[in-house]
């Protein structure tokens, strides 16, 4: 049995995984998860937990808490092709998942954590869809959950699945980043709760599956995603250094973070080859990545130098066209989702992705997840379809 430990990716101090850490206490960078000698061996089990030793190996089978999250369908569209000028292209379908968006993956894994801990209470900030997926599995295990909400910045579905599965809602005055900024205080001044954004470092293990799925099915030259705080961008690329050292891949795929417009720190940051992230006062359409500030943008930059990857940002225009023409696909996804595929549509357009290529976008959420933009629609009469 492999034991995993917690390892600080900038100056390399080590802790146990039994002391709850989720930043460095030399440097202060984010911690990651590392398995030594590491196997690429499959379990039984379904989605997620199928890569339980690539994860979290050394986890007791009672302790883990899973709705039986992963293995989501990749779809491919003639629409979607023509939209986006590539042929083979084709769209991984997050929103599937049980909560409705690809949270439910790293929330299985740090949930699980949590009961392994024996922690009462978890905390989380989120822009809606953490806090669903928070709240659904603390509830399934049976523990109380906290989410911190930016006041009027999260759609009212998302708000709903956190109050329907029984979390206790604290609402925070301004947007996201003030609301990461408090559950970062909360943290550091009680150990009463467990925290379950990206800073998590059990998240992005658990996120990491998303790459290992793609990986089996596909050998793409890009895969897009919209970014905000960083957490999959981080993800990621973990999963491809895993796939890599393992001898399990030799192409590594380019991985496309897509940002918004109005809220692209990460994108000039990799842009400028700047030492530190600039927080921007962030606005747009696409509510789940409205983020200024994200946390994880050391682990992110590791992601996007070691697969030699592309930061792009869209505008919210954008952004609604590729929703509606993913939507009219039959397909479906929250506007933030629709990020991925307006992202590559932009790099075709500038020469940067060929027709020839094979790309994969990840759809992060459900279509349902954001009802507030609806598009243009015409209502008939009986009378005029006879
Ligand atoms: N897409 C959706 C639908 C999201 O909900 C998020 C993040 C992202 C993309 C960006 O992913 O943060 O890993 O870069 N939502 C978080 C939340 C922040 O609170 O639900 P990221």
């Amino acid at each position: 049995m492999v034991n995993s430990i917690l390892k600080c990716p900038v100056c390399g101090n080590e802790y146990d995984i039994n002391r709850v850490k989720y930043t460095c206490d030399n440097c202060g960078n984010i911690l990651d998860v590392i398995h030594p000698d590491m196997e690429y061996s499959l379990t039984k089990m379904k989605g997620v937990w199928k890569y339980k030793n690539m994860i979290h190996p050394a986890i007791n089978q009672n302790d883990i808490i899973t709705k039986m999250e992963g293995d989501t369908n990749l779809y491919r569209s003639s629409r979607i092709s023509e939209f986006t000028g590539i042929k083979n292209i084709s769209l991984k379908h997050e929103g599937e998942n049980p909560t409705g968006s690809f949270k439910d993956r790293g929330m299985t894994v740090a949930v699980s954590e949590a009961n392994r801990l024996k922690y009462k209470k978890t905390l989380c900030a989120s822009t809606g869809n953490t806090s669903a997926a928070a709240a659904s599995y603390s509830a399934f295990a049976g523990i109380e959950s906290y989410v911190m909400i930016p006041e009027k910045n999260v759609s009212a579905n998302k708000l709903f699945q956190a109050i329907a599965y029984g979390a206790k809602i604290v609402n925070i005055e301004g947007d996201f980043d003030n609301a990461m900024k408090s559950v970062k205080d909360v943290v550091s001044h009680s150990n009463n709760f467990y925290l379950l954004n990206s800073l998590n470092p059990w998240r992005i293990e658990g996120q990491k599956t998303i790459i290992y799925e793609i990986m089996e099915k596909e050998s793409p030259d890009f895969i897009s995603f919209p970014a905000g705080n960083l957490g999959n961008t981080s993800a990621f690329g973990k999963a491809l250094m895993d796939l890599k050292s393992l001898g399990i891949i030799n192409k590594i795929p380019r991985l496309v973070a897509i940002q918004a417009e109005g809220a692209s720190p990460f994108y000039n940051y990799i842009k400028n080859k700047a030492e530190n992230i600039i927080p921007v006062h962030a606005e747009t359409v696409a509510s789940a990545i409205k983020i200024g500030n994200p946390v994880n943008f050391k682990k992110a930059r590791r992601a996007i130098e070691f697969t030699d990857g592309i930061v792009e940002k869209v505008s919210d225009d954008e952004i609604l066209k590729s929703k509606v023409e993913i939507d009219r696909a039959g397909i479906g996804c929250e506007p933030a989702s629709a990020a991925a595929v307006a992202g590559i549509k932009k790099l075709k357009d500038n020469g940067i992705i060929d027709k020839s290529d094979n790309v994969v976008s990840i759809l992060t959420g459900n279509i349902l997840k954001d009802v507030s933009i609806i598009p243009p629609y015409k209502e008939l009469k009986l009378s005029e379809i006879l």
